[in-house]
């Protein structure tokens, strides 16, 4: 076959930037997939708006249809997100025979098993790299490099809007939602950024993750979802001042034979490895039973790094369609059909250290009630801080504990928050040291 022809779907940010790589580095991606890569149709309902790449006016249509329609088109690129058009394109592509790259990482944590299911039976390719940490290529990693392995742990940052967040907070002192807006300038964020800031993003993200490394599909509303907008400057302060930093992290681990799958902010001490993860960078930490401890670092979101991803996705399509050969990876190739999967671990179970700030009034007797309540539900305390007062209002009593039981921990929460000398609710935020 003298070239592949491409067909995108959405010419947003990441459609752009993949419209932009295609062009600026045609040779070397002609050259590596052994023939060249044609972009033949581009669809988005706004193709008015003037965007930093040069496309003749010929190759922009408003209607979807007509890329997945056209007989010469071989990959159709799925770059609009959201789940309900998106699923619909993306069906009806593979119906017509056409292999499928996607970014789409809601589509695929919520509703995955059909698509790689229609892809199996339509003999079509589903490839989705840029759907997980951005520019890293985490989906390859798990899917060959580390194919020998059992996997043990997946833990990582898979959130660049919120690790940038987390990250200007305490360097610079800055509003919250001047932070937040900036991450959506940069081409950071979700839209809405709601999604990357409650943890629903990289919840999305560790749902692909689980399926592929652990080979049973995970169902995305079981996984644990807590996101950062509760935290304030003085907790990630605090927690410098105990020695940690704060992170927005993903978990899933194999524990007692049931999997750990959670995403919430964790204090994991300074000289952890995730720990200089900073800014729009993401992170997976995995560990394998041949393999031992891996680490994959590098920009989680934005314009070009997911470019890097989605194109990559194209070169190998483009590689296996001029062999006109079999040997591309099926779609369910991570799943082992003989096995019912990893029952989810209910997170009253897990088993941590846990960081408290009480914002209580500072009156003789209230450290005692608060660790006779602490104690009383099995949990011991390991340090504390108590601020000075100021000015008379509540002062934040920051507590570390020793490892202790969530539910024991939720329910003393519940009960200190019902004393009359605590005045805001209490934050909670587990310690990750592995
Ligand atoms: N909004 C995502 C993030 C990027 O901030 O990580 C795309 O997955």
């Amino acid at each position: 076959m003298s070239k592949v022809n491409v067909g995108i779907i959405g010419f947003g940010t990441v459609g752009s930037g993949t419209v932009e790589a295609l062009i600026e580095n045609r040779e070397i991606i002609s050259n590596r997939a052994g023939t060249d890569v044609i972009i033949r149709k581009i669809a988005d309902l706004d193709i008015k708006t003037k965007r930093e790449v040069v496309v003749a006016r010929e190759l922009l249509t408003t209607r979807a249809m007509d890329v997945i329609e056209d007989p010469e088109i071989h990959i159709v690129v799925e770059l609009i997100g959201g789940v309900k058009a998106a699923k619909e394109y993306i069906l009806k592509a593979m119906e017509g025979g056409k292999h499928v790259v996607t970014a789409n990482k809601a589509l695929l944590a919520e509703q995955g098993q059909e698509i790689y299911q229609t892809a199996d039976r339509y003999g079509g390719s589903l490839a989705f790299e840029a759907s997980v940490g951005g520019g890293i290529p985490i989906i390859r990693a798990l899917r060959s490099g580390l194919s020998a392995n059992r996997i043990k742990t997946v833990m990582g940052i898979l959130n660049g809007t919120s690790n940038y967040i987390l990250t200007r907070m305490p360097q610079e002192g800055e509003p919250y939602n001047k932070v937040v807006q900036d991450a959506v300038d940069l081409g950071l964020a979700e839209d809405p950024p709601t999604l990357d800031v409650d943890g629903t993003d990289a919840a999305h993200k560790l749902a692909i993750l689980i399926s592929i490394a652990f080979g049973s599909p995970a169902s995305f509303e079981e996984i644990y979802r807590e996101g950062i907008s509760s935290l304030t400057p003085d907790d990630i302060r605090f927690a410098r001042e105990l020695g940690y930093c704060i992170k927005l992290l993903a978990i899933s681990r194999v524990r007692d034979g049931r999997l750990e799958a959670r995403v919430h902010p964790a204090m994991i001490p300074r000289d952890h490895i995730l720990a200089n993860v900073n800014g729009a960078y993401n992170a997976i930490y995995l560990d394998g039973d041949l393999v031992g401890p891996n680490l994959y670092y590098g920009l989680g979101a934005g314009k070009k790094p997911t470019a890097s991803a989605v194109v990559s996705d194209i070169i190998d399509l483009a590689r296996h369609i001029r062999s006109e050969t079999d040997v591309i990876m099926p779609p369910l190739a991570h799943f082992n059909p003989h096995d019912k999967g990893l029952l989810i671990r209910p997170m009253e179970e897990l088993s941590s250290e846990y960081y408290l700030r009480v914002s209580a009034l500072d009156k003789p007797g209230v450290l005692s009630t608060i660790a006779g309540i602490l104690a009383d539900q099995q949990i011991s305390i390991s340090s504390v801080i108590q601020k000075e007062r100021e000015t008379g209002g509540p002062v934040p009593v920051v507590m570390l504990t020793h490892e202790a039981l969530e539910c024991n921990v939720q329910k003393a929460v519940s009960l200190i928050d019902q004393l009359d000398v605590v005045m805001d609710k209490t934050v909670m935020i587990r310690v990750e040291k592995r």
